[in-house]
């Protein structure tokens, strides 16, 4: 809210300037600032979630609002996170997941909440969770987590931070960053995530790359990854989009 009132006030300042013309451009990069930074804060200029809308139905964010009158407290609850979730990936993780899809009151509020359980060795695969910062805490177990950092600039370096956690250890992974969790203890391992998204998003970097539909042609996989085509072809023949 505070950047918006700044944001505005620019432009009045703008709109009074003698040359506003020479600095159409100015003025237009400015707007679309603003709209961007209008839609990040918009979720906060909401009280709440399910929005006023007596007569009809309208989306926010995506989701379907709901008269006020017929909200009630079990739009606001999801229950189950006491117990391991559903199957989430071949390596036996498993995850249940509050978030706005299983808890409509997220609607607008950009949190949402994960339980990850792990079979001795299982893994989270590196991925990516588009929407969100996720901050991890460990209840049971042992696990190994990281993150890479991007390579924005050219002499910036894609650093791997990683770090072995046991219960009550918490790490956070920063938004859009590659992340990935290993249970590298002989027992089954636990944690919960908090997001800031009500929906994060994922995008797991081996499914992205060698499972698409339809498959990425394999001499772009071989030139990106540096390997003969037949490992590419390989790859992905281990993935689903081989029967697509
Ligand atoms: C990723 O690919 C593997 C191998 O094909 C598959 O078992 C798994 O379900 C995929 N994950 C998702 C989320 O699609």
């Amino acid at each position: 809210m505070h950047q918006i009132l700044i944001l505005c006030k620019i432009f009045v300042l703008l709109l009074m300037t003698p040359n506003l013309m020479v600095n159409r451009h100015y003025y237009l990069i400015l707007l679309l600032i603003s709209i961007m930074a209008f839609a990040y804060f918009m979720p906060v200029l909401f009280v709440f979630l399910l929005c006023n809308c007596d007569f009809y139905t309208v989306l926010v964010n995506g989701r379907f609002c709901k008269n006020p009158e017929h909200v009630t407290a079990d739009d606001f609850f999801t229950s189950g996170l006491n117990m391991p979730g559903i199957a989430f990936n071949q390596f036996g993780v498993t995850v249940a997941s509050a978030n706005v899809l299983t808890l409509p009151g997220l609607n607008t509020l950009g949190i949402s909440l994960v339980r990850f359980d792990y079979p001795p060795y299982g893994l989270n695969a590196p991925h990516t969770n588009p929407r969100e910062s996720e901050i991890l805490v460990v209840v049971e177990g042992t696990l190994y987590v990281g993150f890479v950092t991007s390579t924005s600039a050219p002499n910036e370096k894609n650093r791997l931070f990683s770090k072995i956690l046991h219960p009550g250890d918490v790490f956070v992974f920063p938004m859009g960053l590659i992340h990935f969790q290993l249970n590298v203890g002989k027992t089954k391992a636990v944690a919960f995530a908090a997001l800031n998204s009500q929906l994060p998003g994922l995008n797991i970097i081996a499914n992205a790359s060698f499972g698409s539909h339809p498959p990425i042609n394999d001499d772009i996989l071989a030139k990106a990854f540096q390997v003969d085509k037949k490992i590419v072809d390989y790859i992905q023949s281990q993935f689903e989009s081989n029967n697509y």
